[in-house]
């Protein structure tokens, strides 16, 4: 059973897929990490975010054991991923490597921004997780905040605006809702409501 999650940033995706795939002891890939990686790939190489063909070698190269470097995680990595995610022969690249991990195991947890749309058109259960851009803001605020990073919250929002805008504007793989996904709003809802509402759909599957 493949489980397709995709969304815009800080809408609770990641945690929602990190508990669904302990619940169905699946494995799961945070394909953002993949963005990220081939952005510090090009970092580290003291390379242009924009040279398509150092990008698209970074993503053909990428290696297993560097998605746990620590460093991907921060805000200003998620921002050059968005940079380097816009093209075409990066996005190919990780398509390989996404479908591979797809069918690897018995089932996978995916989440990410074309997931259900381009990755695995026919996952088992495709869900699309959103919240308003205010309340995705405050999360990602506290969450910068908790990590004792001081950034004024009108400038977390006006960063998410820029990658939301980003991801469905650019013409390779925009974030879109796939026809048959589920959309879970989690504006009003806690982690636990969200994970509810998740199980609900896939053990309600046919
Ligand atoms: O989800 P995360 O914030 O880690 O993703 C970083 C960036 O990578 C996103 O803003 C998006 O541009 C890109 N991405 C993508 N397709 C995916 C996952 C992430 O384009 N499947």
């Amino acid at each position: 059973m493949v489980i397709a999650i995709d969304g815009p940033a800080a809408s609770g995706k990641g945690t929602l897929a990190k508990r669904l795939a302990e619940h169905y002891r699946l494995p799961h890939l945070d394909t953002g990490l993949l963005y990220r990686a081939v952005a510090l790939t090009l970092l580290d190489a003291g390379q242009d975010l924009a040279d398509a063909d150092a990008a698209a070698a970074a993503a053909r190269g990428l290696e297993a054991g560097f998605l746990a470097d620590p460093r991907l995680r921060g805000s200003a990595m998620g921002e050059a991923a968005s940079i380097v995610s816009a093209q075409g022969a990066v996005r190919a690249a990780l398509l390989d490597w996404q479908r591979r991990f797809a069918g690897a195991a018995e089932g996978a947890v995916l989440d990410g921004r074309d997931i259900g749309t381009v990755v695995c058109p026919d996952a088992a259960v495709k869900l699309f997780v959103t919240a308003s851009a205010e309340e995705r803001a405050r999360r990602r605020h506290r969450e910068l905040d908790g990590r004792g990073e001081a950034v004024a919250y009108e400038a977390v929002l006006s960063d998410i605006l820029r990658r939301d805008a980003r991801d469905a504007d650019r013409a390779a793989a925009p974030l879109r809702v796939a026809e048959d996904a589920v959309v879970i709003d989690t504006t009003t809802l806690d982690a636990d409501a969200a994970f509810r509402a998740a199980t609900d759909v896939v053990d309600g599957r046919d």
